[in-house]
């Protein structure tokens, strides 16, 4: 699939079977495993991604504050250490502080494209198009893909800085997350380079307070998978009979969010031909958010094969931006 329209190009590789394929096998998976569990990027529809919108937002999750902060204090150094000419955004979402590194690359004087990936097509249509008016002369190429699955199909042309904002690194478990750092330095090549977005450790209380807010936005977001299974694989879950939960696994050092069954259930997947029960009390792991030592995360990285050029911190030093080069 591609459509294409004054500066804007959209290529689909998460086409209506492979996404229903990939959903079934995880549903499927997840729910007839002991504890249960759901993988976290079947959050993102449309409605998924404008909550998560919303969460950027809250007075209690700092994440974005914190990332906004430092790319308005080094988007500029950033871009001329970088050079590119294109900015690969894996998660883009809605590319909202992307603005700030493509203000800075274009300044810079380097920039001709923006390639941002993401699984929810409706919001990476709705960012590709936007941009695009925003920055005359730029190229956006958007890619729907999924970054655990198709790194290799990314754009090889151009000098590359490849983002990864948001913290979104926490979201995969440690054997996922090394493996997409390999995966992503073998698809660089010599002058490219890696903007990495991550958490950092902190008081315990704030970091559960960033996934538990007293308004209730992140227990809808967490909630809002099952009406997304509902949905596409004709499901009954009652959402609203799952409470959310936020905990922080201190010998992990992560945020995991979870669903509890406020009663026994049977729930049945439709499309699927599965019966699940739940009993009173019973969770369902939905995300982990890891949270880092920068040395860790450093180490990571060189462990993936990357050299380690610049490492910023908010001054709060709540949150950092890791400049890596391949
Ligand atoms: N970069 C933005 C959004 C972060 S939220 C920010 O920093 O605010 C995480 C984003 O990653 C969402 O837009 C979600 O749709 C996308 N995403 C999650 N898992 C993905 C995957 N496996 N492949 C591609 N995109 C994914
Ligand atoms: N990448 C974000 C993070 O880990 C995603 C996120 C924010 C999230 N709040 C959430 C994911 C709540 C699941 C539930 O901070």
């Amino acid at each position: 699939m591609s459509v294409s329209q004054s500066a804007v190009h959209l290529i689909n590789h998460l086409g209506r079977d492979y996404l229903r394929q990939a959903l079934e096998h995880d549903v499927h998976t997840g729910l007839t495993s002991t504890p249960k569990w759901l993988p976290p990027k079947w959050f993102y529809d449309a409605t998924g991604s404008e909550l998560f919108s919303q969460i950027t937002r809250l007075p209690e999750y700092y994440p974005t504050r914190r990332e906004l902060a430092i790319l308005r204090e080094h988007a500029g150094d950033i871009a001329v250490r970088s050079r590119a000419d294109t900015l690969v955004e894996l998660g883009s979402g809605t590319s909202e502080k992307t603005v700030l590194l493509l203000d800075a690359l274009t300044a810079a004087g380097t920039l001709h494209t923006y390639t941002p990936v993401d699984v929810d097509a409706i919001t990476l249509a709705d960012a590709a198009r936007r941009l695009a008016s925003r920055y005359a002369g730029l190229t956006v190429h958007a890619v729907c893909a999924d970054f655990e699955q198709h790194l290799t199909l990314l754009p090889r042309t151009g000098r590359r800085m490849v983002a990864f904002l948001g913290g979104t690194i926490g979201n995969l478990d440690p054997a996922a997350r090394e493996m997409f750092l390999k995966e992503l330095r073998t698809t660089l090549r010599r002058g490219d380079t890696f903007l990495l977005g991550a958490d950092l450790i902190k008081d315990t209380d704030r970091l559960i307070a960033a996934y538990d807010d007293a308004a209730g936005v992140t227990a809808a977001f967490n909630r809002n998978v099952l009406h997304v299974i509902n949905r596409e694989l004709d499901a009954d879950f009652e959402p609203d009979a799952f409470e959310h939960v936020a905990l922080y696994d201190a010998e992990h050092n992560w945020i995991e969010m979870r669903l509890r069954a406020t009663r026994d259930m049977h729930v049945r997947v439709g499309d699927l031909g599965l019966h699940v029960s739940f009993e009173a009390g019973e969770e369902v792991r939905t995300e982990i958010s890891a949270k880092f030592r920068p040395d860790d995360l450093r180490r990571e990285l060189v462990a993936a094969g990357f050299e380690v050029n610049h490492r910023y911190i908010d001054s709060t030093g709540d949150f950092s931006l890791f400049l890596a080069s391949a």
